[in-house]
């Protein structure tokens, strides 16, 4: 059997993991991706003083050195592959291309200068390639960043780091030089809903108390209903109201910068300066309601306030890409999909032999440890519709690679990643960091002769 995944991001790479340790089958696996460097948001998400959870590309590493796996990166689904080439090459295709497009908060003035999604944000200071470009402008004073979700947590408390804790870090350079001439002292965190239903989780806020030149501060009216021991019933919300006290409690240092964590507000404009870029954000303030179904929802009062502040950055979650040729939902904006088996999006009918994992399969929710037992599962749907399969003849295992080069692309092997690899670690040993990497297709390819 011969199966292609597109994406290399953790999805990709349990699924691979499942297929390749069968023993009741041969499998190749050609795994794709549009980067041609491996492991996705592992690499382009995941913030760079968080170092230890980016161990976890070692197990990946160890997938990719099974003799029937193949890398083929810098081949983009959709631009350089079509879906029907791939269903030529292959009996199964898996498609693990993530979320990578950004939610909008629909609002009066998105858009403008310096109101910048976190997609651009966390790709800008991870050197993923998409972002080098991005204008980053951190001459402004106040920052609001809106959501209550751990990528709003990343992203502001690396607004808020000192360029000593970020160097030694794997942050893009071109990010740490702009942070180094930061003039951000404020950085406001903005909460729908309340405190007992903020989607961070205990051990990204408790961090936030441990910045070395900034203070978390709430205002003890943030919390009202839960100044005291009051338990939601939920324990990593209990222990978030805990650290929110705590902080509550905590006076903050005079020199410090200042990251207010706020909560019940809704933005409704961006304002404009002069020259057409933030200035500030109105925000309206919002009761909390209980729906019948127990959930909460935020309703807005109609009571507006404005923050003055030279940046927004919205971190209310990512959204999957359309892939041409690719069945989409636009309604949950992913793979259309049933239990990742990929189906038609009108009629639900499954089309065979096609699936989808990660975030692509469900959205952009949930950690990179819960990947392995979701595409495991996936991968046993593949099976169980393999069993009986007509394997039907398929050109040579290579002739995938000549299309590929006949029109010019030029993919990228495991092996020539590792050069990547030694190239960017050997960079960064210069700055103590444990790599400084190289932001830019061309430049990668220029590293392994291809250029
Ligand atoms: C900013 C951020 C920080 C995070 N930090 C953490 C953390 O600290 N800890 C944690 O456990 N989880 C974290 N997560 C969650 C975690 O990153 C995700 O759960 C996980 O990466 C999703 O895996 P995936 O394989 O579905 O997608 P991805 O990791 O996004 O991988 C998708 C891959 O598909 C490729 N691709 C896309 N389109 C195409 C195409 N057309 N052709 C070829 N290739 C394509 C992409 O280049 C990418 O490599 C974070 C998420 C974000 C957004
Ligand atoms: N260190 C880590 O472990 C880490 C780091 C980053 C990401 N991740 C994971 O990656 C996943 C994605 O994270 P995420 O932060 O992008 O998503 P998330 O956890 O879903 O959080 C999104 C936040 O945006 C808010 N929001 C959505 N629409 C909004 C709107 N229109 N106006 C105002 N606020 C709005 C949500 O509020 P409501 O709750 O009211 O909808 C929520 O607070 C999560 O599973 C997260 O845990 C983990």
């Amino acid at each position: 059997m011969r199966v292609a995944i597109i994406g290399s991001g953790p999805a990709g790479f349990y699924a691979a993991e499942a297929l390749l340790k069968r023993a009741d089958a041969v499998i190749d696996v050609d795994m794709f991706d549009r980067l041609p460097t491996p492991y996705g948001l592992v690499r382009g998400g995941v913030a760079p003083d968080h170092g230890k959870i980016k161990t976890v590309i070692r197990v990946f590493a160890a997938t990719a050195a099974r003799p029937t796996f193949r890398f083929l990166g810098n081949v983009c689904l959709g631009r350089d592959v079509t879906v029907e080439e791939l269903r030529l090459h292959y009996h199964q295709i898996i498609y693990a291309t993530g979320n990578e497009a950004d939610r909008r908060l629909g609002i009066p003035g998105e858009g403008m200068t310096r109101c910048t999604p976190a997609t651009v944000f966390v790709g800008w200071y991870n050197g993923h390639p998409d972002y080098r470009e991005a204008k980053i402008d951190l001459s402004v004073r106040s920052v609001a960043v809106v959501g209550n979700g751990n990528v709003a947590v990343d992203a502001a408390r690396i607004l808020l780091r000192t360029p000593a804790e970020l160097e030694k870090t794997d942050i893009a350079a071109h990010a740490l030089e702009t942070l180094r001439n930061s003039q951000v002292r404020e950085v406001f965190l903005l909460g729908r809903r309340g405190p007992a239903q903020a989607a961070f989780s205990p051990a990204e806020l408790k961090e936030l108390g441990t910045l070395e030149a900034a203070d978390a501060i709430v205002a003890p009216g943030e919390l009202a209903g839960y100044a005291g021991n009051e338990s939601t019933g939920d324990t990593e919300k209990d222990k978030n109201l805990k650290i929110l006290r705590a902080y509550a409690a905590h006076p903050a240092r005079t020199d410090a910068k200042k990251l207010h964590l706020r909560f019940c507000v809704s933005p409704t404009e961006i304002i404009a300066d002069s020259a057409g870029r933030v200035a500030g954000i109105k925000l309206e303030r919002n009761r909390l309601e209980t729906r019948p179904d127990g959930t909460v929802a935020a309703r807005g009062t109609g009571e507006i306030e404005t923050l003055e502040v030279g940046m927004v950055l919205p971190a209310i979650g990512y959204a999957a890409e359309r892939i041409a040729g690719v069945p989409y939902d636009e309604k949950a904006r992913i793979i259309a999909n049933e239990n990742g088996r990929v189906v038609d999006p009108a009629s639900r009918a499954v089309i065979a032999n096609e699936y989808a994992v990660g975030w692509a399969r469900s959205g952009p929710q949930g950690l990179i440890g819960e990947h392995k037992r979701a595409s495991a599962d996936v991968v046993a749907h593949m099976i169980a519709d393999g069993v009986g399969l007509d394997l039907r003849a398929l050109p040579g295992r290579d002739a995938i690679v000549a299309l590929l080069r006949g029109r010019g692309v030029q993919p990228v092997s495991f092996s020539d990643w590792k050069q990547l690899d030694d190239v960017e670690v050997a960079r960064g040993a210069r700055r103590g960091a444990p790599r400084d990497k190289i932001v830019d297709v061309e430049a990668m390819l220029e590293v392994l002769g291809q250029g």
